[in-house]
C-alpha cells in the first residue's frame, strides 16, 4: 500500500500566518506540521509516499524534506497542484504513482496521538472499497459527519448544520484503485472543489464504505488558529504518532 499526503490548498483559516508560507510548513510544537503525517505513515510501514502541494511555496517542501530518507521514507515523490481545486482533485494527481494498488491518503494538516497500524492492517485485508476513520468530537458540524443506518455508514454530510451523529470523518482515508475512476466522475461542489466527501459517498452508495474508530486524540490544525494552538499544546504534552497508546 502506498501513501499520499495532501499539502496544497490556501490555508485561509490560518491567515495571516499563511501569508508568507504554506500552512503545512508552520510549526506544531517542535516540528513542521508536515512531519507528522509522514511520520505516521512511516511508522505504519508505508515508506513509498507522494506529497501533493501547490502554490508559491511548493519548492520549500523539497528544501525541508529532500528525498525523505532522513524520515525513513524509501522514496518521496512530489506532485504539483496548479490550483486548489479540492482534496479529491489533489488526490487525482497521484493516479500513476498508485498504479492500480491500494492507497492511504493523509491530509497534511491532520495530527494524531496514536498510530494507524491496525487500520492499515485491516484495510490490507479488505477485498475492495474504501475505509474511513471516525473520531467522536464535540463539534461534528465543522467536519465531514457520517449518517448511520444501524452499524453502517450510508452517507457523509460535509459540515452539516445539524450533525446527524457525534462523529467526525478524519482526514485519513483508505481506497482501492477505483478511487481514480470515481474522481473522474465527480462534479465540483458549490465552492468549486472536487470534494473527498463525494468520493466517500460514491463508495457508500455501492455499499463498499467501511470505517474504524481512531484511538487517542486527533486534530485538524487547519480548522482555525485556536485548533492549531490546541494541537501544539497536545503534542507538547503527550507527543504525537505514538506506537502504542
Ligand atoms: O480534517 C478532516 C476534514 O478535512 C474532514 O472532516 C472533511 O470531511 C474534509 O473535507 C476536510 O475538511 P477541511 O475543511 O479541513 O479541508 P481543507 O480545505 O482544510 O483541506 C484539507 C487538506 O487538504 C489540507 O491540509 C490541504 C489539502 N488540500 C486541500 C485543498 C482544498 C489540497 O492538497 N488541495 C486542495 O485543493
Amino acid at each position: 500500500m502506498r501513501g499520499v499526503v495532501l499539502a496544497g490548498g490556501t490555508g485561509s483559516r490560518l491567515y495571516p500566518l499563511t501569508k508568507i508560507t504554506n500552512k503545512h510548513l508552520l510549526p506544531v510544537y517542535n516540528k513542521p506540521m508536515i512531519y507528522y503525517p509522514i511520520e505516521a505513515l512511516v511508522k505504519a510501514g508505508i515508506r513509498e509516499i507522494m506529497l501533493v502541494t501547490g502554490g508559491e511555496y511548493a519548492s520549500d517542501f523539497a528544501r525541508l524534506l529532500g528525498d525523505g530518507r532522513e524520515m525513513g521514507v524509501k522514496t518521496l515523490y512530489y506532485a504539483y497542484q496548479e490550483k486548489p481545486l479540492g482534496i479529491a482533485h489533489a488526490l487525482s494527481l497521484a493516479e500513476d504513482f498508485i498504479n492500480g494498488g491500494k492507497c492511504v491518503v493523509f491530509l497534511g494538516d491532520n495530527v494524531i496521538e496514536g498510530n494507524i497500524i491496525p487500520h492499515v492492517k485491516r484495510f490490507a485485508e479488505q477485498e475492495k472499497g474504501a475505509m474511513v476513520l471516525l473520531k467522536e468530537v464535540p463539534n461534528p458540524q465543522d467536519y465531514g459527519c457520517p449518517v448511520f443506518e444501524g452499524e453502517r455508514i450510508v452517507r457523509i454530510i460535509e459540515k452539516p448544520k445539524e450533525p446527524p451523529s457525534k462523529y467526525a470523518v478524519i482526514g485519513i482515508y483508505f481506497y482501492d484503485a477505483d478511487v481514480f475512476e470515481i474522481i473522474k466522475g465527480l462534479k465540483p461542489s458549490e465552492r468549486g472543489e472536487l470534494e473527498i466527501t463525494d468520493v466517500n459517498n460514491a463508495y457508500a452508495e455501492r455499499g463498499l464504505l467501511t470505517y474504524d474508530l481512531l484511538k487517542g486524540w486527533w486534530g485538524d490544525c487547519g480548522a482555525s488558529i485556536d485548533a492549531w494552538l490546541h494541537i501544539n499544546n497536545l503534542v507538547a504534552k503527550t507527543g504525537a504518532n505514538k506506537i502504542e497508546l
